[in-house]
């Protein structure tokens, strides 16, 4: 089983950006945490990081017949990208979406998800844990 971990704008400035919202612990680190739960629940797994809509549209696009699944932050994104909800639904690959943040407390315009109309399941607030729990959830549809 391949589970593939995208993560949009500006999540490669993590520890930098806004640490009140975002902690400071760095990507590099969420890099290795994810890595941990790919072994943790023993599936194969790859991460990939773009600031470009494009680029995430055709790294989804590319997922086809290759992965099983799909844990994606879009970031900014999230809240307009009907181009990355489309690549999602084209490919149909089970999908989750996690945010560091809760953004449901935040700005109106984060409560808007257009990756939502193509997740299986949204983690929200829970900072490195929701994408452990994204890939747990993941890894443990495909055993059923
Ligand atoms: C985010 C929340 C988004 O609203 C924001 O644009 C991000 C990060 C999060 O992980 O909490 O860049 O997706």
């Amino acid at each position: 089983m391949k589970i593939l971990v995208i993560n949009g704008p500006n999540i490669n400035m993590l520890g930098i950006r806004e640490p009140d919202v975002y902690g400071t612990k760095t990507y590099k680190e969420l890099t290795e945490f994810i890595k941990s739960a790919f072994m943790e629940m023993g599936v194969e797994g790859e991460i990939y990081q773009s600031n470009h809509e494009g680029d995430i549209v055709d790294r989804i696009q590319q997922a086809y017949g290759e992965a099983d699944g799909i844990v994606i932050n879009a970031a900014a994104y999230t809240h307009t990208s009907v181009a990355i909800l489309d690549a999602l639904k084209a490919v149909g690959i089970p999908t989750v979406e996690v945010h560091l943040s809760d953004v449901d407390s935040r700005e109106d315009f984060r409560k808007v998800s257009y990756v939502s109309i193509a997740a299986e399941r949204v983690i929200k607030g829970k900072g490195f844990e929701g994408y452990r729990e994204a890939i747990i959830y993941l890894a443990s549809q495909k055993a059923d």
